[in-house]
């Protein structure tokens, strides 16, 4: 019955949990605040840290629950992820309607600003507690078909910041970000972008290198492996994966959850098991693959359907529970 996070440590890895601080109870060592400081030594906010819960009004930012998640994360130890800084979801209003429209009509020179100071806020308030930052999350745009045809290139999902300042806001996110906390880790994170060959896995790699290439402080990529059963393919994850380490890079596993494909089969929990297992042992012999995190921590509360992760809606350790703690 020993923890995740006690056999994880010896092997020098961390295994994490998107937690939801509205949920902790820190009067109590059991129930969800217990099982999370219990079995992970890692811990990212589901929804805490991003600008709309941060910065609900410009230039009036809101600390309450990303503070409960490092009040709760250094009570049991954990290091904790920064998500996210630049995004086309989770926008507030008073920036974008809808995370895409330019709907105040600002100027380029201003919504860099914005970002700016949003970004100098939020991570100076947390500089050197924070130890990593998704700075930029969902960049690309699912359709990258051109690959195809220039096997370099990339294209950037329309949002509030990348049609209204450009690409160069990703170029600044990371130079600020950098400014604001010198000691942080750096990374971009997407999903879709977990196995080697498909489209969008290319490109990812391509922004990636072409980051690189403009010297900016990237220390590494996450791949959110947002899966169903059936589509892993540890073959291509590890080529991946390894492929960042040819360029000196990270790759973390930041928001797995695995849903059963429907319909069920009778083994469908068994079947989810195997694939957390074969994932988990790719992170384990990849040594630029340092943590694993998983998108929740009970079924009930994933933002999927489908039984995604580790334990039921009664906090029971399931088959995949199990089964990563077998590889450990
Ligand atoms: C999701 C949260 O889990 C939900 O609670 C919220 O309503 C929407 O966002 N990719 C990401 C995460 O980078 O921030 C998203 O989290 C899931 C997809």
């Amino acid at each position: 019955d020993t923890p995740l996070r006690v056999y994880a440590q010896k092997l020098g890895k961390e295994i994490g949990v998107a937690v939801a601080s509205y949920r902790y109870d820190c009067s109590r060592n059991d129930g969800e605040t217990g099982l999370v400081g219990n079995e992970f030594n890692i811990v990212v906010g589901e929804n805490e840290m991003k600008f709309d819960a941060t910065e609900p009004n410009q230039g009036e930012f809101n600390y309450g629950g990303s503070d409960a998640v490092m009040w709760v994360a250094d009570r049991f130890s954990q290091e904790v992820r920064g998500h996210t800084l630049a995004w086309h979801q989770q926008v507030p209003k008073w920036v974008s309607e809808d995370g895409k429209k330019n709907n105040h009509g600002f100027t380029k020179k201003e919504l860099l600003n914005i970002l700016k100071n949003h970004i100098f806020n939020v991570v100076g308030k947390y500089k050197g507690k924070i130890r990593e930052w998704d700075v930029c999350n969902e960049v690309l745009d699912d359709d990258q078909s051109i690959v195809r045809t220039d096997p370099d290139a990339y294209k950037l999902r329309p949002s509030i910041w990348a049609t209204y300042i450009g690409e160069e806001f990703i170029d600044s996110a990371f130079v600020w970000a950098h400014r604001a906390d010198p000691q942080a880790k750096l990374y971009i994170n997407d999903y879709g972008v977990e196995f080697a060959g498909d489209t969008k896995t290319e490109a990812y790699f391509n922004l990636i290198k072409r980051l690189k290439a403009s010297k900016l402080p990237v220390d590494g990529c996450g791949l959110q492996c947002h899966l169903t059963t059936g589509q892993l393919d540890t073959l291509k994850l590890e080529k991946n994966i390894r492929r960042y380490a040819g360029i000196g890079l990270k790759c973390i596993i930041t928001e797995l959850d695995i849903s059963l494909a429907n319909p069920y089969s009778a083994d469908a929990l068994d079947i989810q098991a195997k694939e957390y297992g074969a994932i988990t042992r790719v992170f384990l012999r990849n040594e630029n693959c340092p943590s694993m995190l998983v998108w929740g921590i009970s079924d009930n509360h994933s933002w999927r359907q489908n039984q995604p992760l580790l334990f039921d809606s009664n906090l029971k350790a399931k088959p995949a529970y199990y089964n990563v703690h077998a590889q450990l």
